[in-house]
């Protein structure tokens, strides 16, 4: 993309919150590599390929959801969703210190009024304090099977795991639809997000956890 139209997609994200995005982004490209956050090769395209490319992922976030980011790491998708989404109630797990540290850091820097939680996904105390979400939210975690597993049983019955993920997301659906449906997950839907924004828009994985009589049913 071009810087300008870089620059529109950022508005049209953004809006009147585009500072906080632009603050985003400098704390990433100062303090990012030096902190093992983001690679080097990352940091001219940390606009399109990180921070945009989260943040569209809340057009499928319903207005006022409780979203918890599984693995956040430098904040992605959770920190440019909190940005785009100042309705959304959004908790940060992050199990590395270093990595809690720097997301507390950001929040303080751009006055988000975001939780960060230090702990993995699947530990019983995880479930208990945060489980219940109506959206769960991912990228670059893991396999899907094994996300379905660690994030599912932190959404509420009917809420949904959104994964973002790369070119092979057809390919893991069709790989992993099975394990998935053991998990207390429904039929994997994928989704572009960012289109007519994004020269290449987000590709999103949906799965919504079924009710608890459909989940037993699955399991058979
Ligand atoms: C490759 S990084 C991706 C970070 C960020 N989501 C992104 O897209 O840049 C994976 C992150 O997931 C975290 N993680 C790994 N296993 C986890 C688990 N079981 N529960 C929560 N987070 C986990 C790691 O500590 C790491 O920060």
């Amino acid at each position: 993309m071009s810087l300008d139209s870089v620059a529109v997609a950022a508005r049209t994200v953004f809006g009147d919150r585009i500072d906080q995005a632009e603050a985003y982004v400098e704390l990433l490209r100062v303090h990012g590599v030096e902190r093992g956050l983001i690679g080097p090769r990352e940091v001219d395209r940390l606009w399109e390929r990180h921070v945009l490319n989260s943040a569209v992922i809340g057009e499928r976030v319903p207005k006022g959801a409780r979203v918890v980011d599984v693995g956040s790491g430098a904040g992605l998708p959770g920190v440019p969703l909190a940005i785009a989404r100042p309705d959304l109630d959004i908790v940060l797990l992050e199990p590395m210190a270093r990595r809690v540290e720097w997301l507390a850091e950001v929040a303080d820097k751009l006055d988000l009024p975001i939780t960060i939680v230090r702990g993995r996904a699947e530990e019983r105390q995880v479930r208990a304090d945060l489980g219940g979400a109506d959206v769960v939210t991912a990228r670059a975690v893991a396999p899907l099977a094994k996300l379905a597993g660690w994030c599912l049983p932190l959404a509420r019955p009917e809420g949904i795991l959104l994964a973002l993920k790369g070119a092979s997301a057809a390919e893991e659906i069709e790989r992993d639809r099975d394990a998935v449906r053991r998990s207390g997950g429904g039929t994997p839907e994928l989704f572009e997000v960012g289109t007519g924004v994004l020269e290449v828009p987000s590709l999103v994985v949906v799965i919504p956890r079924l009710p608890a009589p459909a989940r037993r049913k699955g399991k058979k």
